[in-house]
């Protein structure tokens, strides 16, 4: 059994972005991405200045919006709109979740597609469902990058998703599916999940439940990428899988913390360097 590093793949990734950026900052761009962040909900903070010190580590401008509370939806779409037409701003997110006097919907359809580094806007959604995609979904494209580092081939494979999140899991079957797999989505309606997830050469995991895969669940050999991030009973961070009793049957498996987690911000920083090379015609 062999661990695939999040950590390592980051730095790894990190030093490819860090180059990118410099050469983009010689033909006079400069990548900037602006985030926002409404209320004070204390992970999001975490998670927003985590995006903020990313930035900084590549070389890519960050500006921060922290909005109040009671920010109204339009109050909110304003300063969308005032960023979208700014061409000094190549992407822009807005952290999630948002209070909910606020029409996520309406934010998320809002945020020009060409400056939408999270993918969320339905054009990159379709997009990426027809093979066009430019900017990619930041944790699926994350796990790409893991499984490509790692030398796991794809085409070919049977892959199983567990979750259909709008963010991870639909992206994720899709990505597979680009990439020849051949993919099965399962969910909380699966009937039989453990006969499908037996099958998968290639086991994905984005539920939000400690210990869901257990061994009798997994193929000798498989390759198990876990997205889970949730708290067990001791407070500890914990994935979907149960690691301890999955991994030695894997043939590589992503630890948490550690594992996917850092991936998302680094395919995020991915995103903005292509969001500012496509808004400045440069290959
Ligand atoms: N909240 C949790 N994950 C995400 C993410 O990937 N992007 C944004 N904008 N908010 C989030």
């Amino acid at each position: 059994m062999e661990l695939i590093n999040g950590k390592e793949i980051q730095e790894l990734t990190f030093k490819e972005i860090t180059n990118d950026v410099a050469s983009l900052r010689e033909k006079g761009v400069e990548p900037c991405l602006a985030v926002i962040i409404v209320g004070s909900d204390p992970a999001s903070r975490v998670y927003v200045n985590n995006k903020k010190k990313a930035c900084e580590r590549v070389g890519i401008k960050s500006l921060e919006y922290a909005l109040p509370e009671e920010t109204t939806t339009d109050e909110l779409l304003d300063l969308i709109r005032k960023l979208n037409a700014d061409d000094s701003v190549n992407g822009i997110l807005c952290q999630l979740p948002v209070p909910k006097q606020i029409n996520k919907q309406a934010v998320l359809d809002t945020i020009s597609p060409e400056k939408d580094v999270d993918c969320f806007h339905p054009v990159n959604v379709g997009k990426l469902s027809l093979g066009r995609a430019e900017l990619l979904p930041c944790t699926p494209a994350g796990v790409i990058r893991m499984l490509d580092v790692a030398g796991v081939e794809i085409e070919g494979k049977r892959a199983v998703v567990i979750g259909r999140s709008d963010i991870v899991g639909k992206p994720m079957g899709i990505m597979l599916m680009e990439r020849n797999a051949t993919v099965t989505v399962c969910h909380s309606k699966t009937r039989d999940l453990s006969s499908i997830t037996k099958q998968a050469d290639i086991l994905v995991c984005t539920v939000g439940k400690p210990k869901l895969v257990t061994s009798d669940m997994v193929k000798e050999g498989a390759v198990v990428i876990d997205v889970g991030i949730n708290r067990n009973g001791e407070g500890k961070l914990c994935g979907d899988v149960d690691f301890d009793d999955v991994a030695p049957h894997c043939s590589k498996i992503t630890p948490v913390p550690g594992g996917v987690g850092p991936m998302t911000i680094t395919m995020l920083m991915k995103n903005t360097v292509t969001a500012a090379r496509n808004q400045n015609n440069i290959k």
